[in-house]
C-alpha cells in the first residue's frame, strides 16, 4: 500500500490507474479506523480496480464545542488495518495540505436535509462534511464512493450533493457494523466508560423493540414516546428519536418504507443510530 501526503503525489501514484482505465473506488474517513470502515474497503474492493481511503480529520465539521482537539488520531494502527484490508493508496493529508494559507470563502451548503436530524443542534457540520468530500472528490476522481448508513442523514446529503453538483460518481451506502451486543461500531465508542459501553447497547434494541411495535401496528407517536421514555430512564440524554422517509421528508403515509434515527448522549459521549424498516 502507499501512502501519499499530498495532493501532487496522490495525483502521481493514480496515474497509472487512470491512464490505464482502472476503476477508482474511494473511501474517505476521519480515521481510527473500526471494521464499520473496513466493510466500507472490502466493499470498494469488490466493485473497483484500485481502492484509495483517506484519512483527514476535518477541522470544518466539527463546531467550536465538539472534539476536533481531541479526536483519536491513529494513523499508524489505521495504516496496518489498511494494508491488511488490501487498500492501495491511502492518502493523509495535513490541514495545510487540504486547507493551505489563505482564507476559505468557499463553501458547499446543502439545502434542507441539513437542517433537520444532526443539523439541527449540529449547526454547520454538513456544510463543513460537503465541502471537505467535494474537495476529496475533486482531488481523488473517483468512480465510486463508498459511505455507511451510520450515518445516513450524511449519507443523503452526499448523494444529494452529488447529483446536484453532477459528480459523476456513484455513491454506495454500505449497512452499519454492530458489536455482538448491537451497538453500532464508532470511534466515539472508545470515549465510552466501561459502565456507558453496558448501557449503550440499548439504543438498538429500541430501535429493534420500535420496529416489532409498528409491525404491530402501534401509533407511531406512542412508539417514538416510548424509546424515548426508556433511553432517558437509562440514562440518556436525548438529541432526537424521529421517524422519517429514507429520503428524511417527513412522514405522512404510513405503510411506506421509514427510518427511525436516534441520536441521545451517555456522559459527553453523543452516540446515534438509525434503523431502516421495510414495509413495501
Ligand atoms: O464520516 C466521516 O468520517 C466524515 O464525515 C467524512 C465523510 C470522512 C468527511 O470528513
Amino acid at each position: 500500500m502507499k501512502t501519499e501526503t499530498t495532493i501532487q503525489s496522490l495525483n502521481a501514484a493514480l496515474s497509472p490507474a487512470r491512464l490505464a482505465r482502472k476503476t477508482i473506488g474511494f473511501v474517505p474517513t476521519m480515521g481510527n479506523l473500526h471494521q464499520g470502515h473496513l466493510n466500507l474497503v472490502r466493499e470498494a474492493k469488490k466493485l473497483c480496480d484500485v481502492v484509495v481511503v483517506s484519512i483527514f480529520v476535518n477541522p470544518i465539521q466539527f463546531g467550536p464545542n465538539e472534539d476536533f482537539d481531541n479526536y483519536p488520531r491513529t494513523l499508524e494502527a489505521d495504516s496496518q488495518l489498511l494494508a491488511e484490508v488490501g487498500c492501495d493508496v491511502l492518502f493523509a493529508p495535513s490541514v495545510q495540505q487540504m486547507y493551505g494559507d489563505l482564507p476559505r470563502r468557499t463553501a458547499v451548503v446543502v439545502g434542507e436535509i441539513t437542517e433537520v436530524l444532526c443539523g439541527r443542534s449540529r449547526a454547520g457540520h454538513f456544510d463543513g462534511v460537503a465541502t471537505v468530500v467535494t474537495k476529496l472528490f475533486h482531488i481523488v476522481q473517483p468512480d465510486t464512493a463508498f459511505f455507511g448508513q451510520k450515518d445516513w442523514q450524511q449519507l443523503a446529503v452526499i448523494r444529494q450533493m452529488t447529483r446536484d453538483l453532477s459528480f459523476p460518481i456513484d455513491i454506495v451506502g454500505v449497512p452499519i457494523a454492530r458489536a455482538e451486543d448491537g451497538l453500532a461500531l464508532s470511534s466515539r465508542n472508545g470515549y465510552l466508560t466501561d459502565l456507558q459501553r453496558k448501557v449503550a447497547p440499548k439504543i438498538y434494541q429500541s430501535l429493534t423493540d420500535a420496529e416489532k411495535a409498528l409491525r404491530k401496528k402501534t401509533q407511531l407517536a406512542e412508539v417514538l414516546a416510548s424509546i424515548e421514555a426508556n433511553l432517558t430512564k437509562a440514562g440518556f440524554e436525548i438529541d432526537y428519536v424521529e421517524a422519517l422517509t429514507p429520503d428524511l421528508e417527513a412522514v405522512n403515509v404510513f405503510d411506506r418504507d421509514i427510518v427511525l434515527f436516534i441520536a441521545a448522549k451517555l456522559g459527553n459521549t453523543r452516540l446515534i443510530d438509525n434503523l431502516l424498516v421495510k414495509f413495501a
